[in-house]
Protein backbone atom coordinates (compact mmCIF):
# COMPACT_ATOMS: atom_id res chain seq x y z
CA UNK A 1 0.00 0.00 0.00
CA UNK A 2 2.21 2.49 1.49
CA UNK A 3 4.68 1.30 -2.21
CA UNK A 4 1.51 2.76 -4.19
CA UNK A 5 0.96 5.57 -2.55
CA UNK A 6 5.09 6.36 -3.32
CA UNK A 7 4.55 5.29 -6.23
CA UNK A 8 1.31 7.63 -7.26
CA UNK A 9 3.05 10.76 -5.51
CA UNK A 10 6.07 9.89 -7.73
CA UNK A 11 3.86 9.97 -10.86
CA UNK A 12 2.46 12.95 -9.65
CA UNK A 13 5.66 14.78 -9.37
CA UNK A 14 6.66 13.84 -13.13
CA UNK A 15 4.02 15.11 -14.87
CA UNK A 16 4.76 17.99 -17.53
CA UNK A 17 2.96 20.97 -17.15
CA UNK A 18 1.41 22.80 -20.38
CA UNK A 19 1.08 26.76 -19.91
CA UNK A 20 -1.00 28.46 -22.94
CA UNK A 21 -1.25 32.26 -21.33
CA UNK A 22 1.16 32.85 -24.07
CA UNK A 23 -1.06 32.21 -26.70
CA UNK A 24 -4.10 34.12 -24.99
CA UNK A 25 -5.40 37.52 -25.24
CA UNK A 26 -5.14 38.85 -21.53
CA UNK A 27 -1.30 37.94 -21.78
CA UNK A 28 -0.49 38.97 -25.43
CA UNK A 29 -2.77 41.48 -26.44
CA UNK A 30 -5.35 41.15 -29.03
CA UNK A 31 -3.10 39.02 -31.52
CA UNK A 32 -3.98 36.62 -28.66
CA UNK A 33 -7.05 34.23 -28.29
CA UNK A 34 -9.91 35.79 -26.90
CA UNK A 35 -11.50 33.61 -23.92
CA UNK A 36 -14.76 34.43 -25.78
CA UNK A 37 -12.91 32.01 -28.73
CA UNK A 38 -11.89 29.68 -26.58
CA UNK A 39 -15.73 29.30 -25.14
CA UNK A 40 -17.08 29.29 -28.90
CA UNK A 41 -15.02 26.22 -29.75
CA UNK A 42 -15.55 24.37 -26.40
CA UNK A 43 -18.67 22.12 -27.79
CA UNK A 44 -16.82 21.07 -31.32
CA UNK A 45 -13.75 20.36 -28.69
CA UNK A 46 -16.54 18.14 -26.92
CA UNK A 47 -17.63 16.49 -29.70
CA UNK A 48 -14.03 15.79 -31.54
CA UNK A 49 -13.20 14.17 -28.00
CA UNK A 50 -16.54 12.21 -28.01
CA UNK A 51 -15.76 11.18 -31.48
CA UNK A 52 -12.23 10.25 -30.56
CA UNK A 53 -13.41 8.18 -27.76
CA UNK A 54 -15.80 6.32 -30.15
CA UNK A 55 -12.88 4.96 -32.52
CA UNK A 56 -10.79 4.10 -29.10
CA UNK A 57 -13.73 1.99 -28.29
CA UNK A 58 -14.31 0.51 -31.67
CA UNK A 59 -10.27 0.14 -31.73
CA UNK A 60 -9.87 2.12 -34.68
CA UNK A 61 -7.83 4.94 -32.67
CA UNK A 62 -4.88 2.09 -32.40
CA UNK A 63 -1.84 4.50 -30.97
CA UNK A 64 -3.89 4.72 -27.89
CA UNK A 65 -3.72 1.13 -27.28
CA UNK A 66 0.23 0.94 -26.82
CA UNK A 67 0.43 1.97 -23.35
CA UNK A 68 -1.07 -0.99 -22.72
CA UNK A 69 0.29 -3.39 -25.44
CA UNK A 70 1.59 -6.63 -22.92
CA UNK A 71 2.37 -9.02 -25.59
CA UNK A 72 4.99 -7.17 -28.16
CA UNK A 73 6.36 -6.03 -24.93
CA UNK A 74 7.21 -8.80 -23.80
CA UNK A 75 8.59 -10.08 -27.19
CA UNK A 76 10.63 -7.10 -27.65
CA UNK A 77 12.47 -6.76 -24.29
CA UNK A 78 12.76 -10.75 -24.88
CA UNK A 79 14.22 -10.38 -27.62
CA UNK A 80 16.48 -7.22 -26.64
CA UNK A 81 17.46 -9.18 -23.06
CA UNK A 82 18.65 -11.52 -25.90
CA UNK A 83 21.26 -9.03 -27.92
CA UNK A 84 22.07 -6.92 -25.38
CA UNK A 85 25.81 -8.20 -24.03
CA UNK A 86 26.54 -9.74 -27.80
CA UNK A 87 26.66 -6.95 -30.03
CA UNK A 88 28.07 -3.56 -29.04
CA UNK A 89 26.05 -1.59 -32.01
CA UNK A 90 22.96 -1.41 -33.37
CA UNK A 91 21.96 0.19 -36.46
CA UNK A 92 18.55 1.20 -37.01
CA UNK A 93 17.87 0.53 -41.19
CA UNK A 94 14.58 2.99 -41.60
CA UNK A 95 12.98 6.36 -42.20
CA UNK A 96 10.62 8.56 -41.20
CA UNK A 97 8.18 7.37 -38.71
CA UNK A 98 10.66 4.06 -38.65
CA UNK A 99 13.15 6.26 -36.90
CA UNK A 100 12.17 9.71 -35.59
CA UNK A 101 10.83 8.36 -32.37
CA UNK A 102 13.95 5.94 -31.69
CA UNK A 103 16.31 8.56 -32.34
CA UNK A 104 14.67 11.01 -30.05
CA UNK A 105 14.27 8.66 -27.48
CA UNK A 106 18.07 8.18 -27.85
CA UNK A 107 19.13 11.59 -27.76
CA UNK A 108 16.87 12.39 -24.83
CA UNK A 109 17.90 9.60 -22.49
CA UNK A 110 21.48 8.78 -23.13
CA UNK A 111 24.11 11.11 -22.84
CA UNK A 112 25.80 13.12 -25.39
CA UNK A 113 28.34 11.11 -27.79
CA UNK A 114 27.05 7.59 -26.58
CA UNK A 115 26.99 6.24 -30.23
CA UNK A 116 30.69 6.69 -30.50
CA UNK A 117 31.62 6.24 -26.55
CA UNK A 118 33.28 2.91 -25.71
CA UNK A 119 31.37 0.25 -24.35
CA UNK A 120 30.47 0.19 -20.85
CA UNK A 121 28.08 -2.69 -19.27
CA UNK A 122 25.53 -4.17 -21.81
CA UNK A 123 24.12 -1.03 -23.18
CA UNK A 124 24.40 -0.76 -27.17
CA UNK A 125 25.82 2.10 -29.09
CA UNK A 126 22.22 3.43 -31.85
CA UNK A 127 23.27 4.41 -35.13
CA UNK A 128 20.27 6.00 -36.61
CA UNK A 129 20.62 5.01 -40.43
CA UNK A 130 17.50 7.24 -42.07
CA UNK A 131 19.83 8.34 -44.92
CA UNK A 132 20.96 6.55 -47.95
CA UNK A 133 23.54 9.49 -48.47
CA UNK A 134 26.21 6.94 -49.93
CA UNK A 135 29.04 8.94 -48.43
CA UNK A 136 27.17 8.62 -44.95
CA UNK A 137 26.00 5.16 -44.73
CA UNK A 138 29.14 3.95 -46.67
CA UNK A 139 31.37 5.44 -43.51
CA UNK A 140 28.90 3.89 -40.95
CA UNK A 141 29.78 0.72 -42.47
CA UNK A 142 33.23 1.10 -42.87
CA UNK A 143 33.56 2.17 -39.16
CA UNK A 144 31.65 -0.98 -37.64
CA UNK A 145 32.80 -4.29 -36.67
CA UNK A 146 30.51 -6.07 -38.16
CA UNK A 147 31.18 -9.34 -35.64
CA UNK A 148 29.98 -6.77 -32.73
CA UNK A 149 27.14 -4.96 -35.16
CA UNK A 150 23.06 -5.73 -35.36
CA UNK A 151 20.88 -4.54 -37.76
CA UNK A 152 17.38 -3.42 -37.23
CA UNK A 153 15.37 -3.66 -40.45
CA UNK A 154 12.26 -1.57 -39.56
CA UNK A 155 9.59 -1.10 -42.29
CA UNK A 156 6.19 -0.82 -41.58
CA UNK A 157 5.32 -1.60 -45.24
CA UNK A 158 8.12 -3.56 -45.62
CA UNK A 159 8.49 -1.82 -49.08
CA UNK A 160 10.33 1.40 -49.07
CA UNK A 161 12.95 1.89 -51.24
CA UNK A 162 15.45 3.39 -48.65
CA UNK A 163 15.51 0.68 -46.12
CA UNK A 164 15.15 -2.32 -48.73
CA UNK A 165 18.43 -1.18 -50.37
CA UNK A 166 20.29 -0.53 -47.29
CA UNK A 167 19.09 -4.00 -46.20
CA UNK A 168 20.37 -5.50 -49.50
CA UNK A 169 23.55 -3.78 -49.07
CA UNK A 170 24.07 -5.55 -45.39
CA UNK A 171 22.65 -8.27 -46.18
CA UNK A 172 24.98 -9.02 -48.90
CA UNK A 173 28.29 -7.22 -46.16
CA UNK A 174 26.60 -9.92 -43.68
CA UNK A 175 26.92 -12.86 -45.85
CA UNK A 176 30.41 -12.13 -47.11
CA UNK A 177 31.94 -11.73 -43.74
CA UNK A 178 29.87 -14.34 -41.69
CA UNK A 179 28.77 -16.61 -43.58
CA UNK A 180 25.45 -17.92 -44.62
CA UNK A 181 24.75 -19.50 -41.55
CA UNK A 182 25.78 -16.63 -39.27
CA UNK A 183 24.49 -13.52 -40.52
CA UNK A 184 20.99 -13.99 -39.89
CA UNK A 185 21.76 -13.68 -36.53
CA UNK A 186 23.03 -9.96 -36.78
CA UNK A 187 19.43 -9.09 -38.51
CA UNK A 188 16.39 -8.23 -36.90
CA UNK A 189 13.55 -7.41 -39.10
CA UNK A 190 10.32 -5.04 -37.31
CA UNK A 191 7.41 -5.25 -39.93
CA UNK A 192 3.99 -6.07 -40.60
CA UNK A 193 2.80 -8.81 -39.01
CA UNK A 194 0.78 -10.26 -41.85
CA UNK A 195 2.44 -8.76 -45.28
CA UNK A 196 4.53 -6.72 -47.11
CA UNK A 197 7.79 -8.18 -48.72
CA UNK A 198 9.30 -8.12 -45.59
CA UNK A 199 7.67 -10.10 -44.13
CA UNK A 200 8.02 -12.33 -47.06
CA UNK A 201 11.09 -12.56 -46.11
CA UNK A 202 11.29 -12.72 -42.67
CA UNK A 203 9.69 -16.12 -43.19
CA UNK A 204 11.64 -16.83 -46.11
CA UNK A 205 15.43 -16.71 -44.32
CA UNK A 206 13.94 -17.02 -40.56
CA UNK A 207 15.37 -13.51 -39.59
CA UNK A 208 14.22 -13.19 -36.17
CA UNK A 209 11.48 -10.20 -36.04
CA UNK A 210 8.78 -7.72 -34.00
CA UNK A 211 5.50 -6.73 -35.07
CA UNK A 212 4.17 -3.00 -36.18
CA UNK A 213 0.73 -3.54 -35.48
CA UNK A 214 -2.11 -3.60 -38.08
CA UNK A 215 -2.82 0.73 -38.65
CA UNK A 216 -0.26 1.87 -36.66
CA UNK A 217 1.37 4.68 -39.21
CA UNK A 218 4.83 4.78 -38.96
CA UNK A 219 4.75 8.40 -37.13
CA UNK A 220 2.62 7.38 -34.51
CA UNK A 221 4.53 3.77 -33.75
CA UNK A 222 7.51 5.17 -31.52
CA UNK A 223 5.61 3.02 -28.54
CA UNK A 224 5.80 -0.09 -31.01
CA UNK A 225 8.64 -2.78 -31.12
CA UNK A 226 9.55 -0.33 -34.00
CA UNK A 227 10.75 2.45 -30.84
CA UNK A 228 10.69 -0.25 -28.47
CA UNK A 229 12.97 -2.44 -29.16
CA UNK A 230 16.09 -0.14 -30.17
CA UNK A 231 15.52 1.99 -27.07
CA UNK A 232 15.59 -1.09 -24.76
CA UNK A 233 18.52 -2.33 -26.58
CA UNK A 234 20.26 1.09 -25.33
CA UNK A 235 19.24 0.46 -22.18
CA UNK A 236 16.32 2.42 -22.11
CA UNK A 237 13.40 1.96 -19.46
CA UNK A 238 10.80 1.18 -22.28
CA UNK A 239 8.29 0.10 -19.36
CA UNK A 240 8.42 3.69 -17.40
CA UNK A 241 8.35 5.54 -21.08
CA UNK A 242 5.05 3.50 -21.36
CA UNK A 243 3.87 4.29 -18.08
CA UNK A 244 4.58 7.84 -18.90
CA UNK A 245 2.27 7.79 -21.91
CA UNK A 246 -0.38 5.65 -20.02
CA UNK A 247 -0.72 8.37 -17.42
CA UNK A 248 -0.73 11.25 -20.16
CA UNK A 249 -3.75 9.11 -21.41
CA UNK A 250 -4.89 8.98 -18.12
CA UNK A 251 -5.07 12.67 -18.64
CA UNK A 252 -6.31 12.93 -21.72
CA UNK A 253 -9.19 11.22 -21.84
CA UNK A 254 -10.94 13.99 -19.67
CA UNK A 255 -13.53 15.16 -21.07
CA UNK A 256 -13.27 18.63 -20.14
CA UNK A 257 -11.18 20.88 -22.50
CA UNK A 258 -10.18 22.91 -19.31
CA UNK A 259 -8.28 20.11 -17.75
CA UNK A 260 -7.15 18.36 -20.47
CA UNK A 261 -4.00 19.59 -22.10
CA UNK A 262 -4.23 17.51 -25.73
CA UNK A 263 -7.53 19.03 -25.90
CA UNK A 264 -6.72 22.53 -24.75
CA UNK A 265 -3.15 22.68 -26.80
CA UNK A 266 -4.53 21.63 -29.89
CA UNK A 267 -7.94 23.96 -29.64
CA UNK A 268 -5.50 26.89 -29.29
CA UNK A 269 -3.41 26.11 -32.05
CA UNK A 270 -6.49 25.67 -34.38
CA UNK A 271 -7.48 28.98 -33.24
CA UNK A 272 -4.49 30.29 -34.16
CA UNK A 273 -4.48 28.80 -37.55
CA UNK A 274 -8.01 29.86 -38.43
CA UNK A 275 -8.39 32.86 -36.56
CA UNK A 276 -5.27 34.48 -36.27
CA UNK A 277 -3.20 33.07 -39.70
CA UNK A 278 -0.73 31.39 -37.85
CA UNK A 279 0.64 28.73 -40.39
CA UNK A 280 3.75 28.04 -38.67
CA UNK A 281 4.44 25.84 -35.41
CA UNK A 282 7.80 26.54 -34.65
CA UNK A 283 9.21 23.44 -31.82
CA UNK A 284 11.50 24.86 -29.61
CA UNK A 285 13.22 23.14 -26.91
CA UNK A 286 15.34 24.24 -24.53
CA UNK A 287 17.17 21.18 -24.49
CA UNK A 288 19.84 20.00 -26.51
CA UNK A 289 18.73 16.58 -26.11
CA UNK A 290 15.44 17.65 -26.84
CA UNK A 291 16.34 18.47 -30.43
CA UNK A 292 15.42 15.34 -32.09
CA UNK A 293 12.14 15.34 -30.21
CA UNK A 294 11.43 18.39 -32.41
CA UNK A 295 12.67 16.52 -35.58
CA UNK A 296 9.81 13.65 -34.52
CA UNK A 297 7.24 15.99 -33.66
CA UNK A 298 7.63 18.07 -36.96
CA UNK A 299 7.39 14.19 -38.80
CA UNK A 300 3.94 13.84 -37.07
CA UNK A 301 2.52 17.61 -37.12
CA UNK A 302 3.18 17.99 -40.88
CA UNK A 303 2.58 14.33 -42.37
CA UNK A 304 -0.68 13.69 -39.95
CA UNK A 305 -2.08 17.34 -40.61
CA UNK A 306 -1.05 18.03 -44.13
CA UNK A 307 -3.63 16.98 -46.20
CA UNK A 308 -5.62 18.02 -49.79
CA UNK A 309 -8.96 17.36 -48.85
CA UNK A 310 -10.82 16.35 -45.45
CA UNK A 311 -12.59 13.69 -44.49
CA UNK A 312 -15.46 13.97 -47.28
CA UNK A 313 -13.28 14.47 -49.92
CA UNK A 314 -13.48 18.33 -50.51
CA UNK A 315 -10.78 20.64 -51.24
CA UNK A 316 -8.84 21.71 -47.97
CA UNK A 317 -5.17 21.77 -48.27
CA UNK A 318 -5.02 22.62 -44.20
CA UNK A 319 -2.06 22.05 -42.11
CA UNK A 320 0.58 24.12 -40.10
CA UNK A 321 4.31 24.24 -41.08
CA UNK A 322 6.60 22.43 -38.20
CA UNK A 323 9.89 24.11 -37.44
CA UNK A 324 12.39 23.03 -35.27
CA UNK A 325 14.52 25.35 -33.50
CA UNK A 326 16.88 24.92 -30.28
CA UNK A 327 17.22 26.78 -27.56
CA UNK A 328 19.14 29.34 -26.47
CA UNK A 329 21.22 28.78 -29.69
CA UNK A 330 18.50 29.77 -32.31
CA UNK A 331 17.73 32.89 -30.21
CA UNK A 332 21.15 33.98 -32.33
CA UNK A 333 19.62 33.13 -35.67
CA UNK A 334 16.07 32.55 -36.41
CA UNK A 335 14.21 34.60 -33.63
CA UNK A 336 14.85 37.72 -35.18
CA UNK A 337 12.06 36.62 -37.76
CA UNK A 338 10.18 35.42 -34.97
CA UNK A 339 9.89 38.57 -32.67
CA UNK A 340 9.96 41.38 -35.64
CA UNK A 341 9.26 38.80 -39.00
CA UNK A 342 5.36 38.24 -39.95
CA UNK A 343 3.24 37.16 -37.47
CA UNK A 344 2.67 33.75 -38.55
CA UNK A 345 4.02 31.84 -36.48
CA UNK A 346 3.44 30.09 -33.08
CA UNK A 347 6.66 29.13 -30.79
CA UNK A 348 6.35 26.34 -28.83
CA UNK A 349 8.33 25.84 -26.09
CA UNK A 350 9.98 22.90 -24.45
CA UNK A 351 11.75 22.94 -20.88
CA UNK A 352 13.44 21.04 -17.99
CA UNK A 353 13.56 21.92 -14.53
CA UNK A 354 16.31 19.82 -14.11
CA UNK A 355 19.61 20.22 -16.30
CA UNK A 356 21.71 17.38 -15.11
CA UNK A 357 24.95 17.56 -14.08
CA UNK A 358 24.95 21.44 -13.94
CA UNK A 359 27.83 23.36 -14.08
CA UNK A 360 28.74 27.05 -12.32
CA UNK A 361 30.12 29.37 -13.79
CA UNK A 362 33.00 30.72 -11.79
CA UNK A 363 33.54 34.05 -10.30
CA UNK A 364 36.34 36.05 -11.89
CA UNK A 365 37.06 39.42 -13.37
CA UNK A 366 34.98 40.90 -10.38
CA UNK A 367 36.06 44.20 -11.08
CA UNK A 368 33.88 44.17 -14.97
CA UNK A 369 30.74 44.39 -14.45
CA UNK A 370 29.56 43.39 -17.84
CA UNK A 371 31.16 39.90 -17.17
CA UNK A 372 31.04 39.05 -13.29
CA UNK A 373 27.53 39.21 -12.97
CA UNK A 374 28.03 35.70 -14.72
CA UNK A 375 29.81 34.43 -11.91
CA UNK A 376 28.10 31.80 -9.41
CA UNK A 377 25.10 31.68 -11.94
CA UNK A 378 24.64 27.64 -13.41
CA UNK A 379 24.63 27.10 -16.93
CA UNK A 380 21.04 25.32 -16.27
CA UNK A 381 20.12 28.51 -14.67
CA UNK A 382 21.36 30.80 -17.54
CA UNK A 383 19.46 28.37 -19.84
CA UNK A 384 16.14 28.72 -17.68
CA UNK A 385 16.54 33.09 -17.99
CA UNK A 386 17.23 32.67 -21.66
CA UNK A 387 14.15 31.04 -22.26
CA UNK A 388 11.84 33.21 -19.73
CA UNK A 389 13.52 36.25 -21.96
CA UNK A 390 12.40 34.54 -25.32
CA UNK A 391 9.19 33.92 -24.16
CA UNK A 392 8.31 37.22 -22.83
CA UNK A 393 10.15 39.54 -25.81
CA UNK A 394 7.90 36.68 -27.80
CA UNK A 395 4.63 38.40 -26.43
CA UNK A 396 5.44 41.64 -26.30
CA UNK A 397 6.01 41.53 -29.64
CA UNK A 398 2.10 40.06 -29.37
CA UNK A 399 3.25 36.83 -30.81
CA UNK A 400 2.31 33.28 -29.65
CA UNK A 401 3.62 30.66 -27.27
CA UNK A 402 3.24 28.01 -25.56
CA UNK A 403 5.44 26.38 -22.87
CA UNK A 404 5.61 22.96 -21.54
CA UNK A 405 7.93 22.44 -18.45
CA UNK A 406 9.09 18.90 -18.06
CA UNK A 407 10.25 18.32 -14.21
CA UNK A 408 13.09 16.58 -16.08
CA UNK A 409 13.97 14.35 -18.55
CA UNK A 410 13.27 10.61 -17.64
CA UNK A 411 11.60 7.68 -20.01
CA UNK A 412 8.35 8.78 -18.01
CA UNK A 413 8.45 12.49 -19.20
CA UNK A 414 9.48 11.08 -22.55
CA UNK A 415 6.62 8.73 -22.60
CA UNK A 416 4.31 12.00 -21.62
CA UNK A 417 5.34 14.23 -23.85
CA UNK A 418 4.87 11.58 -26.84
CA UNK A 419 1.62 10.48 -25.94
CA UNK A 420 0.61 14.17 -25.28
CA UNK A 421 1.88 15.12 -28.89
CA UNK A 422 0.29 11.96 -30.56
CA UNK A 423 -3.16 12.79 -29.02
CA UNK A 424 -3.18 16.54 -30.06
CA UNK A 425 -2.23 15.45 -33.47
CA UNK A 426 -5.34 13.29 -33.35
CA UNK A 427 -7.91 16.19 -32.02
CA UNK A 428 -6.04 18.80 -34.85
CA UNK A 429 -7.12 16.31 -37.11
CA UNK A 430 -10.98 16.15 -35.93
CA UNK A 431 -10.91 19.54 -35.30
CA UNK A 432 -9.66 20.59 -38.98
CA UNK A 433 -11.82 17.51 -40.76
CA UNK A 434 -8.91 15.42 -41.67
CA UNK A 435 -7.55 11.69 -41.70
CA UNK A 436 -4.91 12.47 -39.53
CA UNK A 437 -3.47 8.75 -39.73
CA UNK A 438 -2.98 8.49 -43.74
CA UNK A 439 0.02 10.50 -45.49
CA UNK A 440 -1.24 10.17 -49.49
CA UNK A 441 1.79 12.84 -50.43
CA UNK A 442 4.34 10.67 -48.74
CA UNK A 443 2.74 7.24 -50.80
CA UNK A 444 2.80 9.26 -54.29
CA UNK A 445 6.95 9.92 -54.03
CA UNK A 446 7.28 6.48 -52.97
CA UNK A 447 5.51 4.96 -55.75
CA UNK A 448 7.23 7.69 -58.58
CA UNK A 449 10.81 6.35 -57.03
CA UNK A 450 9.52 2.51 -57.36
CA UNK A 451 8.85 4.01 -61.09
CA UNK A 452 12.42 5.46 -62.12
CA UNK A 453 14.25 2.15 -60.17
CA UNK A 454 12.21 0.05 -62.52
CA UNK A 455 10.03 -1.78 -59.99
CA UNK A 456 7.48 -3.99 -62.08
CA UNK A 457 4.12 -2.43 -62.13
CA UNK A 458 5.40 1.06 -61.90
CA UNK A 459 5.57 1.63 -65.28
CA UNK A 460 2.72 3.85 -65.70
CA UNK A 461 4.51 6.22 -62.78
CA UNK A 462 7.91 6.06 -64.64
CA UNK A 463 6.35 7.15 -68.07
CA UNK A 464 5.18 10.37 -65.52
CA UNK A 465 8.16 11.17 -64.42
CA UNK A 466 9.24 11.17 -68.54
CA UNK A 467 6.08 13.09 -69.34
CA UNK A 468 7.23 15.76 -66.57
CA UNK A 469 10.82 15.82 -67.24
CA UNK A 470 9.91 16.53 -71.14
CA UNK A 471 7.76 19.96 -70.36
CA UNK A 472 11.00 21.38 -68.94
CA UNK A 473 12.08 23.96 -71.26
CA UNK A 474 16.23 24.64 -71.52
CA UNK A 475 16.02 28.36 -71.20
CA UNK A 476 15.17 27.86 -67.38
CA UNK A 477 18.08 25.52 -66.76
CA UNK A 478 20.82 28.32 -66.15
O1 LIG B 1 4.59 8.04 -40.91
C1 LIG B 1 4.72 7.34 -41.90
O2 LIG B 1 3.88 6.47 -42.19
C2 LIG B 1 5.94 7.46 -42.80
O3 LIG B 1 6.77 8.50 -42.45
C3 LIG B 1 6.74 6.17 -42.78
O4 LIG B 1 7.20 5.94 -41.48
C4 LIG B 1 7.93 6.21 -43.72
O5 LIG B 1 7.51 6.56 -45.02
C5 LIG B 1 8.60 4.85 -43.76
O6 LIG B 1 7.69 3.87 -44.12
P1 LIG B 1 7.90 2.36 -43.78
O7 LIG B 1 7.98 2.22 -42.29
O8 LIG B 1 6.73 1.66 -44.35
O9 LIG B 1 9.18 1.94 -44.41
Amino acid sequence: MAGAFKRKRWREEQRVRVDLNGMMAHLIGEQGIADAELDELLPRLGEVHAALDKQRRAGSLPFSELPYEKTALKQTLALADEVRGRFDDLVVLGIGGSALGTRALYAALKPPGHATAPISGDDLRLHIADTIDPRWFGGLLERLDLRRTLFNVISRSGDTAETMSQFLIVRDLLLKELGAVDYTQHIVVTTNAAEGTLRQIVNDEGFRDLPVPPNVCGRFSVLTPVGLFPAACAGIDVVELLAGAADMDERCRDGDPRSNPALLQAATLYLARERRGRDIVVMMPYAEGLAAFADWFCELWAESLGKAVDVDGQAIHSGQTPVRAVGPTDQHSQLQLYVEGPADKVVVFIRSEEHGEDLTVPKSYEDLESVSYLGGTTLGALVDMEQQGTEIALAQAGRMTATITCPRLNPFVLGELIYLFEMETAVMGGLLGVNAFDQPGVEEVKQLTYGLAGRPGYEAKRAEVQRWVARKEARYVL
